[in-house]
């Protein structure tokens, strides 16, 4: 048995034996999709704009038909993505599992494609925009227009994210920590932990005695305490994962 089997097998163990588990997940779960991380998004015809300089209220003040661009640019590149054997791992954990909270940082909608219900967005999603005048939501709007506006109110649509410098969604992050409190086993997986607040979930879970497992395909800049740690594709890793615990 090498170490990573080892790691694979102790894991599953607290696995099958887990009352609810949480998963939090990030840019790199969709890499196998063909979705750049968030780190690597700096390509090609973006890679002159700072991502948090686009991604902010004072970004789309100053422009809102580039922003509008860029994230309808990656709208259409998670449209045409196809989820992975990880996202369809966790869609089937949920079955497998007395309690599953998903919760995921990412904004491409690949989880529930594949299958995942209640997923909480803690950071919005591409397939959603909001009003900035009426604050209603809206889950479809007119691609084609430059500046799409609310059909409501006329008010300017903008994308239902969440931005450098903005809150998070009060809900959605308070079912997070909640669940980060009260879980047994946690699962970060493909994030490289420094946003906060999604980065602090982990320890709070730690700090409640929970088992943490890290799955990341390297090692991560930001300090954690983790007590599993694996370095792997989340596409492989997963079903592996999954299978040890609940298949074989
Ligand atoms: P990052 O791009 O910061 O990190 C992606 C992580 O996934 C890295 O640690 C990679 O090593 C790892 N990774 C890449 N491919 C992988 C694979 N196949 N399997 C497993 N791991 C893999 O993305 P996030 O951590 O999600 O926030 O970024 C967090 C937030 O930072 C984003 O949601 C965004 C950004 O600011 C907002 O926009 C509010």
């Amino acid at each position: 048995m090498t170490s990573l089997d080892q790691v694979v097998a102790t894991f599953a163990s607290h696995l099958r034996s887990a009352r609810h588990v949480v998963t939090l997940t990030g840019a790199g779960i969709s890499a196998e999709s063909g979705i750049p991380t968030f780190r690597d998004a700096q390509t090609g015809l973006w890679s002159h704009f700072n991502p948090e300089e686009l991604a902010s209220p004072a970004g789309f003040a100053r422009d809102p038909a580039l922003v509008w661009r860029w994230y309808a640019e990656r709208r259409v590149k998670a449209c045409a993505a196809q989820p992975n054997p990880a996202h369809y791992a966790l869609a089937q954990l949920a079955d497998l599992v007395p309690q599953l909270t998903l919760i995921t940082q990412n904004i491409d909608g690949l989880h529930q494609r594949a299958g995942s219900r209640n997923v909480i967005e803690l950071h919005g999603s591409l397939h959603r925009a909001r009003c900035t005048v009426d604050g209603s939501i809206h889950s479809t709007w007119d691609y084609e227009e430059e500046l799409p506006c609310c059909p409501n109110c006329g008010g300017l649509l903008r994308p239902d994210v969440v931005w450098f410098g903005e809150m998070l969604p009060r809900a959605a992050l308070e079912t997070a920590w909640a669940a980060a409190l009260n879980c047994d086993v946690f699962m970060s997986i493909g994030t490289s932990g420094v946003v906060e607040p999604a980065a602090s979930l982990p320890r709070i879970a730690l700090s409640r005695h929970a088992t943490v497992l890290i799955l990341n395909l390297e090692q991560e800049t930001a300090a954690r305490p983790p007590l599993f740690t694996i370095y792997g594709k989340a596409g492989e890793m997963l079903p592996q994962l999954v299978a040890a615990a609940f298949h074989q």
